[in-house]
């Protein structure tokens, strides 16, 4: 039997000290949620969906946006409906946003998920003070990966994409090898970070050929990471488990929000020394 565990990442990139904290608290509440649904008889399906809804209504991370569907509160919904009720991978766009309708996901009025620090983010690129190599403010993804006693493994990340991009843009997350991937002979990965590197590097499904060549998740992941900077430039970070229930956290950005729980513990941290444990 394996150990279930469920791991999530609040984004990685240049974070802010003073949004540190509620990161911190954002991405360990989110790691229990999801924990929680899995011992209570979730599948690892249910226990990542339910991890990154959490942090997709938490303003710390300002997610809100997967496939250029505009105007869902929980895009990770509307991905678990296109993989479970259509003969497709991803829809994008209007017909991501009908095939939700159609399918009774409720509208978020337009401006109700643009926050203050999305806004202020925009203000200072346009004024020329911030580049637009990272997600939005440095922070603008979420992800969970979870395995079960089983060894099954599942894999959800979510996006408000990176500052100033053109109408249109579609970035890593919602492409199968590059912001995600899961496959239950080896294990799952969502990654985060600059999304045209992670694409060009396919950074979820290069950690995980990593482990088939003999890596642990541990290593597999930070390489990946390291060896995608070298390759191609930028930063990003990456959550791995295996389906044996080993777990990799690895990031070339300056911090990275990351929390899970294994038993009656979770763990977290954000700078790159960190690991903080407290009782569930
Ligand atoms: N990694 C998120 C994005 O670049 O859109």
């Amino acid at each position: 039997m394996v150990e279930p565990v469920v791991l999530v990442h609040g984004g990685a990139g240049n974070i802010s000290i003073n949004r540190v904290e509620p990161k911190l608290v954002g991405v360990c509440t989110a790691a229990r949620r999801g924990y929680k649904v899995l011992i209570s008889g979730g599948s690892v399906i249910d226990a990542v969906q339910s991890a990154v809804q959490y942090m997709e209504d938490d303003e710390a991370f300002n997610a809100g946006s997967v496939g250029a569907i505009k105007n869902v509160a929980h895009p990770v919904d509307v991905a678990r409906l296109v993989m479970e009720k259509t003969p497709h991978v991803m829809l994008v766009g209007e017909g991501a946003k009908q095939f939700a309708s159609e399918q009774g996901v409720p509208d978020v009025p337009i401006g109700q998920l643009v926050t203050k620090f999305a806004k202020e983010s925009l203000e200072k690129r346009k004024a020329g003070s911030v580049s637009t190599t990272t997600e939005l403010g440095g922070v603008g993804t979420v992800g969970a990966v979870a395995v079960d006693a089983q060894g099954h493994v599942a894999v959800a990340t979510s996006t408000g994409g990176i500052n100033g991009k053109l109408v249109g843009r579609v970035g890593d997350t919602p492409v199968p090898g590059c912001g995600g991937y899961a496959d239950d002979n080896i294990g799952a990965v969502s990654t985060t970070g600059h999304g045209e590197s992670i694409m060009k590097f396919c950074l979820a499904r290069t950690i995980l050929t990593f482990m088939e060549q003999g890596k642990s998740a541990s290593e597999a992941t930070l390489d990946g990471c390291t060896a995608m900077t070298r390759r191609v430039g930028n930063t990003a970070g990456a959550i791995t488990v295996s389906n044996r229930g080993d777990i990799g956290i690895g990031f070339t950005s300056e911090r990275m929000a990351w929390a899970y729980q294994e038993g009656g513990k979770v763990y977290s941290g954000i700078n790159k020394e960190d690991k903080f444990c407290e009782d569930a």
